[in-house]
């Protein structure tokens, strides 16, 4: 009995991931479509027999991205949208670039759960649990460690280092999104109002206009 339980620790946590995802598989793949007018959630597949390698392949994630920013910080994404053997499947990839001090802002992947590896450097990471605790659990990493932030909570990286730093990350959907909490709320085009914002932060609306002048 006590050599079955690996096995049925394995089985619910295989079940629970697949239900955590995207909408799980009807067939082998469903690569995507891009030229389809058809709309549905996700793309709608390219002829089985039309599909190749190219499909489910994308180069790239060995380049540094320009962190030359003013968060000092550059996502490589490896989605749907490079790789379009991606749809229905689940799942993606980005790296991220980080100059000394860069930081990747507080952001959210309203689809995915992000488990993130640091290739190189040192990162502070963090994420906050939602409403009515918002306790922020963060930790320093190093090379080789990983970390993981639970879908939809908000979360950052940041290089404390004095070298660049470098992680690679997967993430729990086809087409994880982002939601860069500063360019949402500041950013948005067009504006919420400076009074709404100045009530929400408890701030006068001067600040807010500086603020919402950022972006
Ligand atoms: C990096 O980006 C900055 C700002 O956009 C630009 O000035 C610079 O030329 C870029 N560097 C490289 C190597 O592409």
């Amino acid at each position: 009995m006590a050599s079955r339980l690996p096995l049925l620790v394995l089985l619910a946590t295989t079940c629970c991931c697949a239900i955590a995802s995207d909408p799980s598989l009807l067939q082998d793949f469903c690569v995507a479509d891009k030229m389809s007018q058809v709309s549905v959630n996700g793309f709608t597949c390219k002829d089985a027999k039309e599909v190749v390698a190219e499909d489910f392949f994308f180069s790239g994630l060995h380049v540094a991205a320009n962190t030359s920013n003013k968060q000092g910080s550059a996502v490589t994404a490896a989605n749907v949208m490079q790789i379009p053997g991606l749809n229905t499947m689940g799942v993606s990839m980005v790296r991220i670039d980080y100059a000394p001090k860069g930081q990747n802002p507080p952001h959210t992947h309203p689809r995915a759960t992000e488990i993130l590896a640091v290739l190189e450097g040192s990162l502070y990471v963090g994420f906050v649990t939602s409403n009515p605790d918002n306790t922020l659990i963060s930790k320093v990493l190093n090379k080789g460690d990983v970390f993981v932030f639970p879908k939809g909570l908000l979360h950052f990286q940041y290089n404390y280092g004095t070298e660049n730093a470098i992680a690679l990350a997967a993430l729990s959907s086809q087409n994880p999104g982002v939601i860069t909490i500063a360019n949402t709320v500041f950013g948005s085009e067009p504006s919420i109002s400076d009074g709404i914002l100045a009530k929400a932060f408890q701030v006068d609306k001067k600040t807010v206009n500086c603020i919402q002048a950022q972006f």
